[in-house]
């Protein structure tokens, strides 16, 4: 992949798992790198692991709890008083199959943090975003989703699981969500000629926390199938950095959804318009945002 000398680029999440991987690649390419994260300790070893293997590498560490929107607008403002460039945003963070519960705003914690938070950190780094992409040379948006959004189902009347809640329907929506709005914001930047894209990643089936919360049983067979049949963190990484890296060719202006390191067709909800914009409006209401 091109050295990335000069490129400034956020990972939610880059403290462990495939986000600590994509830090670690995008390090060694020569991007600053500034992970956002809750866990100060775990973001400050990851550092401290990078540079000890390249001695070169300009990694951060910057307070993001993606369930507070206090938290992300903090983040955001923070980074946005440095006046860096913006180069690649890797949504990466995200919860999976926990507990019924609430965010700090009020909101069901897999759609809050996997999908709404990302939503408003995106929403007030665009104009970096846009101001730090050139023809040629565009600024990137990569949500990582997953395959798991071809099961999920997005009811606008109920999108808190007030109604009835499973953490795995609810994993699945804040999946499908986050590809509806990486279609919806990629077509708004193209619509406005402006040199940002937005896609969706699924990095595969890999072995990381992710699945602490699967029933205890379920997740001594998930641990011992994993060794055998899951990636790594590395190789999970590897789609998402392929989304965020590679050249576009001539008159390709990217977006579109990356599973098994290329770009693949998603399920047909995902094409939607209707529902694209409709997510969007409502993100936009719940967000206060104008
Ligand atoms: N592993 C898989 O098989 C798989 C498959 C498809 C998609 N994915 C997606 O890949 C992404 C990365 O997951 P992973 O497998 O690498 O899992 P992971 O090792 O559990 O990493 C998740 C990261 O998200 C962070 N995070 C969680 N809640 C947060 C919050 N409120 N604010 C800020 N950061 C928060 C975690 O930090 P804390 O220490 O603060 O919790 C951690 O750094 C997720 O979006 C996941 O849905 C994974």
């Amino acid at each position: 992949m091109p050295r990335q000398d000069g490129t400034v680029a956020i990972v939610t999440g880059g403290g462990r798992g495939i986000g600590y991987e994509v830090v670690r690649h995008l390090a060694r390419l020569g991007a600053h790198v500034i992970i956002g994260g809750r866990d100060e300790l775990e973001g400050l070893a990851a550092i401290r692991r990078i540079c000890d293997e390249y001695k070169e590498a300009k990694v951060e560490f910057k307070k993001l709890d993606l369930a507070s929107l206090h938290s992300v607008r903090q983040f955001a403002q923070n980074f946005k008083e440095r006046k860096l460039p913006l180069n690649i945003l890797v949504n990466n963070a995200g919860v999976m199959l926990v507990p019924e519960g609430r965010t700090v705003d009020g909101f069901e914690r897999h759609f809050g943090v996997n999908y709404l938070g990302h939503f408003l950190l995106t929403w007030l780094l665009l104009d970096t975003l846009k101001g730090s992409g050139k023809c040629g040379s565009i600024s990137r948006v990569v949500n990582v989703s997953s395959s798991a959004h071809c099961i999920g189902e997005i009811r606008l009347d109920d999108l808190n699981s007030c109604q009835h809640y499973s953490a795995h329907a609810a994993y699945c929506r804040s999946k499908l969500a986050q590809l509806l709005f990486s279609r919806q914001l990629h077509q708004e930047m193209q619509r406005g000629g402006f040199p940002v894209s937005s896609c969706a990643v699924d990095p595969g089936m890999v072995d990381t926390a992710l699945y602490c919360h699967l029933w205890t049983p379920l997740r001594l067979a998930q641990s011992v199938v994993a060794c055998v049949l899951f990636r790594t963190p590395a190789e999970g990484a590897a789609t998402v950095l392929s989304a965020a890296l590679s050249p576009n060719p001539d008159g390709d202006c990217g977006g579109g959804y990356w599973a098994n390191g290329c770009r693949e067709m998603s399920t047909p909800p995902t094409s939607e318009p209707q529902l694209q914009l409709s997510l969007w409006e409502i993100s936009i209401q719940l967000l206060s945002l104008h």
